[in-house]
């Protein structure tokens, strides 16, 4: 098992069940020795959290929310997801900008041209952000892009999710959209597992519990991040 940063992030609609698989999955990374960063998006910085309370409670136009998420994603990236790759930490991202292509892409109908140029701006720098595979020091001067290196995609249909929800907390500005909002949002991660294929994992997350945790796990041992007797 190599020691250099490991960047994952975890998608799905509200309701997916994310939450418990990231908690486990950094307790299985820290039993292997691995130090963890469990951080969030919108979130993870004393700005990005005051940012995400915005985003989550005020009404605003979908240019105006992407700004501030990419605004966020900037913060969190310099602050803490950059050095802690650089430190060669597991970082475990609940949502990135996959995110922002599914619910402001798919779901609120932004144009994903204005998206993309934002995700380049705000995820590269002059050396800022290091090298995102972890496997070469800073070079100073060269534009780097920072991308998870895999993404987990917790898959439920709306339908199911709308039900595990009705059950749960009072709903936000995003958990509050009809039925038909987070159609568009799996539409929109299905379109980015298409055009990324090679950093995307779906995990069928219509299962029960225990089901979807050993999938999630099957992921990580595969790739030997995670040692196989995780799975016993
Ligand atoms: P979530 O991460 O699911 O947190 P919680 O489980 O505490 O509600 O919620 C964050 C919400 O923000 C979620 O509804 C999706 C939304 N969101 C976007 O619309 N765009 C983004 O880029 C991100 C990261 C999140």
């Amino acid at each position: 098992m190599n020691n250099t940063g490991l960047f994952i992030s975890f998608e799905g609609i509200d309701g997916a069940g994310k939450s418990t698989h990231i908690s486990r999955l950094a307790d299985a990374f820290q039993a292997g020795g691995r130090a963890v960063t469990v951080t969030r998006e919108p979130g993870g910085t004393e700005l990005a959290e005051k940012l995400r309370c915005l985003v989550l409670d005020d009404a605003m136009d979908p240019l105006t929310e992407s700004l501030l998420i990419f605004a966020a994603r900037r913060d969190h990236l310099l602050r803490v997801i950059a050095p802690a790759l650089l430190r060669g930490d597991v970082v475990l991202c609940d949502r990135f900008t996959d995110a922002t292509f599914a619910y402001q892409g798919a779901g609120r109908g932004f144009d994903l041209q204005v998206l993309a140029t934002l995700e380049r701006w705000v995820q590269s720098g002059e050396g800022l952000l290091g090298d995102p595979t972890g496997n070469q020091p800073m070079r100073p001067g060269i534009e780097t892009v920072i991308e998870p290196h895999l993404t987990v995609w917790f898959d439920l249909p709306p339908e199911e999710a709308a039900r595990r929800l009705a059950a749960s907390r009072l709903p936000d500005r995003f958990e509050s959209q009809p039925l038909a909002f987070f159609q568009r949002v799996t539409q929109g991660y299905a379109e980015r597992q298409r055009s990324h294929a090679e950093r995307f994992v779906r995990i069928n997350a219509a299962q029960s519990r225990e089901a979807v945790w050993r999938d999630a796990l099957w992921v990580f041992v595969e790739k030997g991040w995670l040692p196989a007797a995780a799975l016993a």
